[in-house]
C-alpha cells in the first residue's frame, strides 16, 4: 500500500492528482528546513529505538532503519545527498530516501508520529543548540567590554541625559552599563531554555496515540526535561519561537543602541572615540571620509530582528489550535533572525576591539557645560547646612552668574562666589576637579573608580 513510488507523494493513494506545479514551488520548505537534518534523524533514532523497546517493531526493523538514518547523515554532511524540492521537506526528503537504501522496511518508522511532532522536536532541539551559542557570543562581547573597561577606570567623560552634558563619569561605568544590558541577554536566552524544554514527540498529529509509546524514554534521549502535557497544544504552540525571536530582539535593540552611541561620539562634533580604519569605510567623492558604516550596519539590522518578531505574532494571532501549514513559516524566520544576530554579535565584537577613548577630547568636553554643578549643590548641603533645593538654587545663581561671566565654575573668583553665597571659601574648588567628582559617587552602583574596579572584578569572575 504504501509502495515507494519514487517521485509521488506519500499520499499518492488517496490524492490522485499531481499538487498545483505552483504550489509545490512555493509551499515546499526543503532549501530551509533542511539545516534540521541532524536533529530529525537523532529525533528519528531515538523514536525507532523507544518502538522497539515498546515491542512495537522487531529488532530487525529498528537496526535497519538507524543503519539508514546513519548512512543519510553521512550522506547530508558530506554533501552527496540529492535534496528534492518534490518531497517538500527535510522529513519527508530523510524518509524517501530511507525507502531507497533499507527497502519497505522503511515505512515502519512513521508508526506512532506525524510530521507535526516530528517538526517541532527537531525545532525545540536545534533551538536549544542555537541559543547555547548565541550565549557564548555574547560571553565574548561581555570580555571584550571588560577588557575596554579595565583599562579606562580612569578615563574621564561627561555622562549624558538628554545628550547634554550630565554629570562626569568613568568611560569604564559607560562600558560596564553594556554588560549590565548583555548579561540581561544572556540570562534571557537562557530563561527561555527553560518553558522550551519539553518534548513534543510522541503527541502525533494532534491527539496522541494508540500505540503503547514511552514519552519519557525519548524524553531522556533526546535530553529534554520532560515531555509536553497536551498533545492538541503540543503541535500548536510555537511560544518557543516567540521566546527566542523577541530575546534577539532586544539584543539587537542592544547592539543597535550601543552602536548609535558610538556614532554620536565618534561624529566630529563630539569626536569622543576614534574608530581604527579596520572598521570605518570611506565615500567615493569625498576624500576625507571615514565612516562609521558598520555600526550603522548593526544598527539597521534591529529592524529586521523586529520583522521576524512581528511575522510571527502576526501568524499566530488568528490562528485556531492545533497544526496548520501557516507555521511552516517559523522556522525560516527564527533561521534569518539566528544568522542576523551571530553576524551582528560578532562584528560588535570586533567593533569594541577597535574602537579607542579620545582622553584629551573627553576631559575637555567634561569641563564644559557646568557638568559640576550638581557636586556644587551637594557641597553646599554638606558644609553649609542647607537644604537639597535651597543649594540646588544657590547653585543654579553660581551657573547664571559663571554663564554672563563667560568663565568655567572654578574660573570664578571667590568675591564672585560669596556675592551669591557668603559663606562658600577656597575649599569650594575641590568640587570642581573632575576626578573628584567623578570618584565622590560611590553609592552602590554609582561611578566612583572604586566602585567600577568591583564590578569589573566581579563581572571577570562570573561563568
Ligand atoms: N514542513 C512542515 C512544517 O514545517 C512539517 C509539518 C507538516 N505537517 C502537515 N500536517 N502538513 O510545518
Amino acid at each position: 500500500m504504501t509502495k515507494n513510488k519514487n517521485n509521488l507523494a506519500i499520499w499518492n493513494t488517496r490524492i490522485k492528482d499531481n499538487t498545483s506545479r505552483l504550489f509545490k514551488k512555493a509551499g515546499n520548505s526543503i532549501d530551509i528546513d533542511k539545516r534540521l537534518y541532524k536533529e530529525d534523524i537523532a529525533g528519528s533514532i531515538a523514536h525507532v529505538e523507544m518502538l522497539f523497546k515498546q515491542k512495537i517493531i522487531s529488532l530487525k526493523i529498528k537496526s535497519k532503519i538507524i543503519y539508514g538514518l546513519i548512512k543519510i547523515e553521512k550522506e547530508i554532511s558530506n554533501k552527496k545527498f540529492n535534496f528534492k524540492n518534490d518531497y517538500e521537506d527535510i522529513h519527508m526528503n530523510i524518509e524517501k530516501r530511507l525507502f531507497q537504501i533499507i527497502g519497505e522496511d522503511a515505512g515502519y518508522i512513521h508508526t506512532a508520529r506525524s510530521r507535526n511532532d516530528q517538526v517541532i522536536t527537531d525545532f525545540k532541539m536545534w533551538i536549544k543548540t542555537a541559543n547555547k551559542e548565541i550565549g557564548i557570543t555574547i560571553d565574548e562581547i561581555i570580555k571584550s567590554t571588560i577588557k575596554l573597561a579595565s583599562k579606562n577606570i580612569y578615563t574621564i567623560m561627561p555622562g549624558f541625559t538628554h545628550l547634554k552634558n550630565a554629570q562626569a563619569v568613568s568611560f569604564a561605568h559607560y562600558l560596564m552599563a553594556y554588560v549590565e544590558m548583555f548579561n540581561r541577554d544572556k540570562k534571557r536566552f537562557k530563561d527561555n531554555l527553560d518553558n522550551l524544554d519539553e518534548n513534543p514527540l510522541g503527541v502525533a498529529a494532534l491527539t496522541g496515540t494508540s500505540f503503547n509509546i514511552d514519552r519519557n524514554y525519548t524524553t531522556k534521549k533526546l535530553g529534554f526535561k520532560k515531555p509536553t502535557n497536551n498533545s492538541i497544544d503540543t503541535v500548536s504552540d510555537r511560544d518557543f519561537v516567540l521566546d527566542f525571536l523577541y530575546s534577539a530582539s532586544v539584543c539587537s535593540m542592544h547592539i543597535s543602541r550601543i552602536s548609535e552611541e558610538l556614532i554620536i561620539w565618534n561624529s566630529d562634533g563630539f569626536n569622543l572615540i576614534n574608530l581604527s580604519d579596520k572598521i570605518v569605510t570611506g565615500s567615493s567623492i569625498m576624500p576625507q571620509k571615514k565612516n562609521p558604516d558598520l555600526l550603522e550596519y548593526l544598527r539597521g539590522k534591529t529592524g529586521n530582528s523586529y520583522g521576524n518578531l512581528f511575522s510571527m505574532l502576526t501568524i499566530l494571532k488568528g490562528l485556531p489550535l492545533s497544526y496548520f501549514k501557516d507555521l511552516q513559516d517559523d522556522k525560516e524566520i527564527i533561521f534569518k533572525s539566528y544568522d542576523t544576530l551571530l553576524i551582528c554579535l560578532k562584528i560588535f565584537n570586533e567593533v569594541l576591539k577597535n574602537i579607542k577613548p579620545n582622553k584629551n577630547r573627553m576631559l575637555e568636553l567634561a569641563n564644559s557645560g557646568y557638568i559640576t554643578a550638581t557636586d556644587l549643590a551637594d557641597y553646599l548641603v554638606k558644609n553649609h547646612t542647607m537644604s537639597f533645593r535651597a543649594a540646588y538654587e544657590k547653585t543654579a545663581a553660581i551657573v547664571n552668574l559663571a554663564e554672563r561671566k563667560k568663565k568655567y565654575l572654578h574660573e570664578l573668583t571667590l568675591k564672585e562666589f560669596n556675592k551669591i553665597e557668603p559663606k562658600l571659601t577656597n575649599d569650594v574648588l575641590k568640587v570642581f576637579d573632575l576626578g573628584n567628582s567623578v570618584n565622590s559617587k560611590i553609592s552602590y552602583g554609582g561611578t566612583s573608580f572604586a566602585n567600577i574596579k568591583k564590578m569589573i572584578m566581579k563581572y571577570k569572575k562570573q561563568k
